[in-house]
């Protein structure tokens, strides 16, 4: 009789609670749009809900159009209700938080704007809101210069009862230029230590597990460089459009709103030499190293190694779905890319000769947020005679989103006569091991700033060598012959031409469906 061996389950192991951080007002400069609505909001919600923001938090959300507080309660009701990122949202915990949501309404070119914020703050801290004052700049970075002057002229900069913190979103700066002039003017008003540049890829739990996955295994580092790897291949695909930020779109593109930061911090982080400790400025030393030692991109060789796409109609999940040019609020003749697939390199001892092929791009066929390493093949002598057949070169792929897990393929003997080599998975998968309650990137991001750790954040010269990589192809791109947009249909892996940059064996990913 065959003897049933039930399946263990999984033992779950407890996501670790959040702490509760010192209690500030926050303070949401484009408080009425769509990252406030979409992340910022469910994030404090969430994080007010487990107790971690502390008696006397409040939120001020400034913005032009005119609205009451209870009409912003109830647009941010809507917005965290339909959210997927508020876990924890129910009608009594909402009532809870409602009371902290005020609203100003005001021109963000007007010093007056400024004056009034620092009237009501004041007014509410005699009311019993905290005097610590998180001021979130949720707007274009064409805006920002504006907002960081106002507030230095109206003296918010200076916390005499409590601190000042301001959070700027990406992209910080539109090229080198007006990064290093951003970096100024916010450094005129405000000392680094207050200054928290966010990229939100780094509050990813599986974005920060890199490091241990890297420097916590003594497994993987050995192996982690020019003699065993071949290449790295970095992908962040998104089935999502424009949505409604056509004109944010339009003069940003793939290549500003994407490479220039998300996925050169992903390469940076897969890239970096151990930092001494884990102290934001050690954490992000290494990874500067990372980005200065990327050579920028000759004209020549932006024509080679850089390909840039623009989506046209076509079938995403069984639907039919519009071109870019023709999404609201974009033009007929848009040259903007919504994919860039590039090939860079990392000149220093650790990585030379190791191509780096980083690809992202909109409306593409499927969510996939991914880092693959591959590995050498090893010599063919054993496995390639006769009936015998060599497993494929091992790759260690790192899911970022959505399946966030690590999986690690290697060469196993398929049963039966000869030695055929088949290839085989060791997977860990985030949704076995911890459940689906992991914080999401704004949750903790947010949590930081307000603790004051700056680990998770940029440093004003990390985003210049950001863009001293970026600022050259753009360079280049108006300088070579035009593409012939559209060059991918919607629902399709991108454009052809992207697999040129690959050569031999090398080959990008196929996008797959999750879960697989
Ligand atoms: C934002 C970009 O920074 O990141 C968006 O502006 C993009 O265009 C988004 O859709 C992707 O973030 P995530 O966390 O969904 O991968």
């Amino acid at each position: 009789m065959n003897t049933v061996i039930p399946a263990t389950p999984t033992a779950r192991i407890e996501v670790q609670p959040l702490p509760t951080a010192e209690p500030c007002v926050l303070i949401i400069f484009g408080g009425s749009g769509d990252l406030a609505r979409r992340k910022l909001l469910p994030a404090v919600f969430d994080l007010t809900s487990m107790g971690c923001t502390g008696h006397g938090f409040d939120i001020i959300g400034v913005g032009l159009p005119a609205m009451s507080n209870d009409d912003f309660r109830a647009a941010m009701r809507q917005s965290v209700e339909m959210s997927n990122a508020a876990r924890t949202f129910s009608a009594e915990n909402w009532q809870k938080f409602a009371g902290k949501l005020n609203y100003l309404s005001g021109d963000l070119d007007s010093a007056d704007t400024y004056t009034e914020l620092a009237k009501r703050l004041e007014e509410m801290r005699a009311a019993g809101s905290s005097s610590n004052h998180l001021f979130y700049l949720s707007v274009p970075a064409s805006i920002a210069p504006k907002v960081i002057a106002g507030l230095g002229g109206a003296g918010l900069n200076q916390n005499g009862k409590g601190w000042s913190r301001i959070v700027v979103e990406k992209p910080f700066g539109r090229d080198l230029e007006t990064a290093r002039s951003l970096n100024k003017t916010v450094l005129g008003v405000f000392e680094e230590g207050s200054v928290y540049r966010i990229d939100h890829y780094l509050g990813k739990e599986t974005v920060q597990n890199i490091l241990m996955f890297r420097f916590g295994n003594s497994l993987f580092e050995p192996l982690w460089n020019r003699n065993f790897i071949d290449y790295v291949e970095i992908t962040a695909a998104e089935p999502l459009g424009v949505e409604n930020r056509a004109k944010f779109y339009e003069e940003t593109g793939a290549l500003r709103d994407m490479v220039a930061n998300h996925l050169l911090q992903l390469l940076s982080i897969t890239a970096m030499e151990p930092p001494f400790s884990l102290d934001a400025d050690a954490v992000r030393e290494q990874k500067v190293q990372v980005l200065k030692a990327i050579r920028p991109m000759t004209l020549e060789e932006v024509a080679r190694r850089t390909v840039r796409g623009q989506y046209g109609p076509g079938v995403l999940e069984g639907n039919l779905v519009r071109g870019y040019r023709q999404e609201p609020g974009v033009a007929e003749d848009s040259m903007s890319e919504t994919y860039v697939a590039l090939e860079l390199r990392v000149d220093n001892w650790r990585w030379s000769g190791v191509p780096f092929y980083i690809r992202t791009g909109k409306r593409m066929a499927e969510h996939m947020t991914e880092i693959r390493v591959h590995f050498k093949p090893t010599p063919e002598a054993l496995f390639v005679s006769g009936q015998n057949r060599q497993p494929e070169p091992n790759i260690i792929s790192i899911r970022i989103q959505p399946d966030e897990g690590i999986a690690i393929s290697f060469g196993a003997k398929r049963p039966g006569l000869g030695m055929n080599g088949i290839t085989v998975k060791a997977d860990f998968s985030y949704r076995d091991a911890f459940g689906m309650n992991t914080p999401v990137a704004y949750e903790t991001l947010l949590l930081d700033v307000m603790m004051g750790d700056a680990t998770l954040f940029t440093r004003g010269d990390e985003v210049e060598a950001e863009w001293r990589i970026v600022t050259p192809i753009e360079e280049a791109w108006a300088q070579l012959p035009k593409p012939q947009f559209p060059n991918y249909a919607a629902g399709s892996e991108g454009p052809e031409i992207a697999s040129a940059l690959m050569w031999g064996d090398r080959r990008w990913n196929t996008l797959r469906r999750f879960p697989r």
